[in-house]
Parts: C-alpha cells; sequence; structure tokens
C-alpha cells in the first residue's frame, strides 16, 4: 500500500520485492536444470482469462496475498530463456548483473539522455560506448550512443549516412536519388528504415548472395552500376555480422575495401555477431570492421543483458550529430558549454531507459573474458551440434555454424519442417525457429541458453524422428 499521500510504503516494497526476487529466482532453477516444461503459450483469450487481465486492469485487485499465486501463473505463461531446450530466438538469457540493474532501475527511474536526468546511468552509458568503440578498433573521435533495439539503431545509422548524402534532406527532403545496397537477407529492420527515411523502399539496391545469402564481393561493381543506371547514387552499403537467418558473416574485409574504393558509407549490422570482437578466437569473423563507418551491436543478445540495450556506433561521432538538425529549446542549450552532457542530438528518444547499466554491470562482474567465455561456450557447443546432426541419417544442415545460429532439417520437405516446430512446441518440449535460407525452409536453433547440451540436441533428433515416422 501507498499512504494516501502517495509515498511510498516501504514494507510492502520490501515485501513484493521479497516474493517477486524468489519466484523469479526459482524460475530460472527450475528452467535452467530443465525440471519443468519448455512450454508453450494457450491461445490468446485463454491466458487473458487465466491470468484475470481484464477484471484486474479495470477493477485492480491484487495484494501482497494474490500477488504471490498470480506471479507463479504469470512466469509459468512466459518464454523460458535459461531452459535448455529454448533455442528459437536470439533473445539473450540474461545475465545477474544486468537482471539486478533491472531490478535498481525499476525504482531508481533514471531518463538519462540529459546527464542532471541520471548522473551515474548516463556516466556508465558515455563509458559503455567508449568501450565498445575501441573494441572495433576504431580512432578517437569514434562513438555513439545506446538505444533501444538494433532495429531502431539500422535506423539511426542510416538517417546519419543519409545526413552525410544529402545535407539538405533534414529540411528539404529527400529528393530521390539516394539508393541504399543491401542483399533481400539484410534483417528487415534496413528496409524499413529506408522507407522510413522518406527514399521509398525501392531505393533498397539488392546485392547478389551466394548459396548461403552471403554478400559476393566479386557482385558489387555489378550492383554499383544498376544503382546508377536506375539514376541513384548510393548512400550507404549493409553487410551482416553476422546474418539473422543463417548466423553466417559476410566478408568485411573484402566489402569494405569496395565501399573505401567507391567512397560509400559501410555500414555492418553486427546486431548479433558484435560480441565475438571481445573472443580471441572467433573475433577474426568481424576481420574488416575496424574500417567500417558505422556498426550496430546488440548486448541484449550475445552480451546477456535484458531487452533492450543496443549500439549505434560511428567511426567519426560527429557525423552523428549530423543526423538530428533539431533543437529542442527547453532541453538543449545552444551554445552552452552544457551541450556536451545530452545524447539527445545523437538519438531518437526523449526519454531514455537506462541501457547502459545493464551493460555495464554484466561487463564490470563477469570481465570481458568472462562474456568472451560464454560466446565461445555457445559458439563451439553449435559446433558440435552441426557434427551430431550432419551425423544423423535424414538429418542436414544448411552449413557448418560461425556463431550460436545453425540451420538444419530432416528431408527436404518444406512443410514438415513447419509441422516439425509446431508440433514440437505442441509437446512442449523444444522451442525451435524456423527459416528461409535461398527459398527452401529450414528449422533454425540459437544457441543461446547455457544449459543446452548435446543431450538436449539428441533428444531433440530422437523427438524429430519419431514426430515424422509418425506422419
Ligand atoms: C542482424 C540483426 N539486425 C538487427 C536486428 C534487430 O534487432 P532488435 O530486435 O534489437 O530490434 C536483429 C534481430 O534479430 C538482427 O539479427
Amino acid at each position: 500500500m501507498t499512504d494516501s499521500s502517495g509515498r511510498w510504503e516501504i514494507a510492502e516494497y520490501e515485501r513484493l520485492a521479497a516474493i517477486a526476487i524468489a519466484a523469479a529466482a526459482r524460475f530460472v532453477a527450475e528452467s535452467q536444470a530443465g525440471d519443468v516444461s519448455v512450454g508453450s503459450p494457450p491461445p490468446l483469450p485463454e491466458l487473458i482469462d487465466n491470468l484475470r487481465l481484464r477484471s484486474l486492469i479495470r477493477e485492480g485487485g491484487l495484494d501482497p496475498e494474490s500477488f504471490e499465486p498470480w506471479l507463479g501463473e504469470m512466469l509459468a505463461n512466459s518464454v523460458r530463456l535459461h531452459h535448455p531446450a529454448q533455442v528459437a530466438h536470439q533473445v539473450g538469457a540474461p545475465d545477474v548483473p544486468a537482471a539486478v540493474a533491472d531490478l535498481v532501475q525499476g525504482v531508481i527511474n533514471q531518463p538519462m539522455s540529459i546527464y542532471e536526468m541520471g548522473p551515474a546511468a548516463h556516466a556508465m552509458e558515455r563509458v559503455v560506448i567508449e568501450w565498445m568503440s575501441e573494441k572495433l578498433g576504431w580512432p578517437d573521435g569514434a562513438g555513439g550512443v545506446l538505444t533501444h533495439g538494433g532495429s531502431l539503431a539500422n535506423l539511426t545509422v542510416l538517417l546519419a549516412a543519409r545526413a552525410a548524402a544529402a545535407p539538405d534532406a533534414w529540411v528539404e527532403g529527400v529528393d530521390g536519388a539516394l539508393a541504399v545496397l543491401a542483399p533481400q537477407s539484410t534483417h528487415y529492420s534496413v528496409r524499413r528504415s529506408v522507407a522510413m527515411l522518406g527514399l521509398g523502399e525501392r531505393a533498397v539496391v539488392d546485392l547478389e548472395v551466394d548459396e548461403y545469402e552471403r554478400i559476393v564481393p566479386g557482385a558489387l561493381g555489378e550492383a554499383l552500376e544498376r544503382c546508377h543506371a536506375a539514376g541513384r547514387r548510393p548512400m550507404a552499403l549493409v553487410a551482416a555480422a553476422c546474418a539473422t537467418s543463417t548466423g553466417l558473416h559476410d566478408d568485411l574485409e573484402a566489402i569494405g575495401a569496395f565501399c573505401r574504393r567507391h567512397d560509400i558509407w559501410f555500414h555492418v549490422d553486427a546486431a548479433h555477431g558484435a560480441t565475438a570482437l571481445l573472443s580471441p578466437a572467433h573475433r577474426h569473423l568481424l576481420r574488416g570492421i575496424e574500417h567500417a563507418d558505422s556498426a550496430i551491436w546488440d548486448a541484449h543478445k550475445m552480451m546477456r543483458t535484458s531487452a533492450l540495450a543496443a549500439a549505434v556506433l560511428l567511426r567519426d561521432a560527429r557525423r552523428l550529430e549530423a543526423a538530428f538538425k533539431q533543437k529542442a529549446a527547453y532541453l538543449i542549450y545552444e551554445d552552452s558549454d552544457e551541450t556536451g552532457l545530452s545524447l539527445l542530438e545523437r538519438q531518437v528518444e526523449c526519454t531514455k531507459a537506462a541501457l547502459g547499466t545493464r551493460i555495464f554491470l554484466n561487463v564490470a562482474f563477469r570481465g570481458e573474458q568472462g562474456i568472451a567465455r560464454y560466446l565461445e561456450a555457445q559458439y563451439s557447443k553449435t559446433l558440435r551440434f552441426w557434427e551430431l546432426i550432419g551425423a544423423r541419417d535424414g538429418f542436414e544442415c544448411l552449413s557448418r555454424p560461425e556463431s550460436n545460429i545453425l540451420c538444419f532439417r530432416y528431408g527436404h520437405d518444406p512443410d514438415l519442417q513447419v509441422r516439425l516446430r509446431e508440433q514440437l512446441l505442441r509437446e512442449e518440449r523444444f522451442h525451435l525457429s524456423s527459416t528461409e535460407v535461398n527459398g527452401e525452409r529450414w528449422l533454425r536453433m540459437t544457441v543461446t541458453a547455457p544449459a543446452t547440451s548435446e543431450e538436449t540436441v539428441e533428444g531433440l533428433l530422437d523427438a524429430i524422428e519419431k514426430l515424422a515416422a509418425a506422419g
């Protein structure tokens, strides 16, 4: 209860937080031990009823007594990211320091875009960006900002690239002559950003890819000719490290060299793969990123923070400030030496969550090496799973994995892959995803939970064989 003035009753907070911490800890413990099923969502209307959402939102009624069972039901209907059989999506299984960062942020609520509105959180974001820029191998003057997710990060980068290519676009609008070079397989947020920036989706000039949907560097010249023939000039070229569907990396060195030769802004979407920069064993996958003009890096994927915490990074941070030409007089003091203490001129958001705190605490507790060890364990397990799957009759992998994403299938029938995924989910034993690569349907696993093991994958393959045999 708050008292009638709205002030906190501290004992209430302590009681609810204790219930929540105990329940969340149990949730992770039983998930990572695989003691419970991986779960499967009931039909949406049923879930709304089970959680009494409609009556609770209209009439209220939760109190410390009813909270505990209600929270149990809520958690029972939540995805268990720490579960060994949860291999569907790229969302990280959060680590303890980031989870605790969110607990504290929930109380102190530091919307830290302006230094004075959240000094410690603001300072942590600055240091996180500085550290990430160093990891990219960029010189002094590099920098960026944290934002709510990789999609918004791609939009922000492309806005900066638009400002560089067409400085008047902010005031005058775009003239229809700009283009972004990217493969069909680029994350959908790139195409969406191009449309949102007023270039029109047709401004995306497709890059040729190989059978694994990696950009073919030798065909870039032809794409540039197509771009020019269409009366357009390139504003940026987007490569992936790694690609969402396949987990494979584009050849950043060759693509970067092409961009430098033709003076094209080189953007690397490293939302998933940038964390490999921390690993001496895997950083070669990103060789060439040091020459990029920009990159994005999602910490809520392989750095194990809660969603969302994405970085927009530019080799020359001034080009990011050129992206947003607006002034909000009540927040940004023109010609004031306070301007350095605001992030508003670098980001879409006004109020922003304390994203840097999650990242900072994970790195400060685990160390770069600790995070690298996690990534290395997940990448090498995925390699082992590739061997196991390849050794089974009837199974096939798309390619040797380069990350913790692996595409495989049982037989070649596309409908069978879809059916298998749905049946596995219905049985509540395994949660996989599925994707199309080069027009072919694959099952897809993203190995993010530390608890996922060879035994998990053997069990998955057995279950697939059984389901397929049963028709
Ligand atoms: C390569 C790539 N870029 C961008 C994104 C978008 O990131 P977010 O989901 O944080 O918006 C993803 C997410 O899956 C991704 O894999």
